[in-house]
C-alpha cells in the first residue's frame, strides 16, 4: 500500500508511521515541519520504506508543486491519506488575534484541504482519506472555554469530509473523519498540564491505522466519535 501520513513527526501520527513501517510492502510518505524528527523516523525504519517531506501546512500552497513532485517520484498512486497534522492554541475567543486564529485554521483546515486536492488525482477506486478531527468539533459534544477556534477548525474538516465523500463517491474514493477524544501526547500535555488521557498514542495509532485500511468498506462520509469520555 502507498500511504501518506500528513503530520507524522510526533504524537499519534508518529506512532502510526512506526506501525506502518513494519510491513515491508508499504511505502509511506511522512510530512511535518520538523526536519530532524522526519530524518530520525525515516532512518529508523527497518525496511527503509519511509520517505519524508518538510511541510508547514499553514503555508502549504507555496510548496504544493514540489510536494506533488516528491509524491509522484515515490508512488504511482496513493491508497491512503491520513490527515493527522493539527495545532491547538487555547485562548478565549475575545483575546485571539486574527493572525493566530487564521494560522490554526490554515493548519487544521485549509492545509489538509489543499493536501486532499493535491493528492486526489493520484487516488484510485478503493482509496481512503481519513481526516483527524476532535470531539471538540463534534456537533452536540461538550464545549470547553478557550477552544473556540480549535473546535471550529475541527468541525470544518469534519464537515468537509462529509461533503467530499459525496463528490468522490462515483470514483470509489471514501472520505471519513475521526473525532478523537483525549489521547496522551505532547499536544495534550501542553494543553492540559497535569491531566491524564484515557488512551495512549500507540493505542489510538493502531485504531486509526486499522480504520484507514478497512473502515472505507463500511463507512463513507461519516464523522465518527472515537472517545471513551467527552472530550
Ligand atoms: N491528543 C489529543 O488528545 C487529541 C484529541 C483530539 C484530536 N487530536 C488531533 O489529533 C491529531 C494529532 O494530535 P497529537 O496529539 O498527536 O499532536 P502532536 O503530538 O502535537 O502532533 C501534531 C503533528 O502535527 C504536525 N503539525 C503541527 N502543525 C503543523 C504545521 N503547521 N504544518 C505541518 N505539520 C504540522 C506536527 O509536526 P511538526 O511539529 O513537525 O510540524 C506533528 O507531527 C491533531 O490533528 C489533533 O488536533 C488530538
Amino acid at each position: 500500500m502507498n500511504i501518506i501520513v500528513n503530520g507524522g513527526t510526533r504524537g499519534i501520527g508518529k506512532e502510526i508511521v512506526v506501525l506502518l513501517s513494519k510491513e515491508k510492502d508499504h511505502r509511506i510518505l511522512v510530512t511535518g515541519r520538523n526536519a530532524k524528527a522526519l530524518n530520525l523516523i525515516s532512518s529508523g525504519s527497518k525496511y527503509k520504506n519511509i520517505a519524508t517531506f518538510v511541510i508547514d501546512l499553514s503555508i502549504f500552497d507555496d510548496r504544493q508543486k514540489s510536494f506533488l513532485k516528491a509524491v509522484s517520484s515515490m508512488m504511482k498512486n496513493v491508497d491512503i491519506l491520513i490527515n493527522m497534522a493539527g495545532c491547538l492554541v487555547i485562548k478565549d475567543f475575545m483575546e485571539f488575534h486574527n493572525d493566530k486564529a487564521r494560522e490554526m485554521m490554515e493548519t487544521n483546515f485549509f492545509g489538509p484541504a489543499s493536501m486532499i486536492r493535491a493528492i486526489r488525482p493520484l487516488m484510485k477506486k478503493g482509496s481512503h482519506i481519513v481526516n483527524i478531527s476532535s470531539m471538540g468539533g463534534y456537533q452536540g459534544s461538550s464545549k470547553y472555554r478557550g477552544l473556540s477556534y480549535y473546535s471550529a477548525s475541527k468541525a470544518a474538516i469534519s464537515c468537509l469530509s462529509e461533503c467530499l465523500a459525496e463528490e468522490f463517491r462515483d470514483d470509489g474514493i471514501a472520505v471519513n473523519s475521526l473525532a478523537l477524544g483525549s489521547v496522551q501526547t505532547e499536544m495534550f500535555e501542553a494543553a492540559f498540564p497535569g491531566h491524564k488521557a484515557d488512551v495512549s498514542a500507540k493505542e489510538m495509532a493502531k485504531f486509526i491505522m486499522e480504520f484507514a485500511f478497512n473502515g472505507n468498506r463500511l463507512f463513507n462520509g461519516k464523522i465518527l466519535p472515537v472517545a471513551v469520555n467527552n472530550p
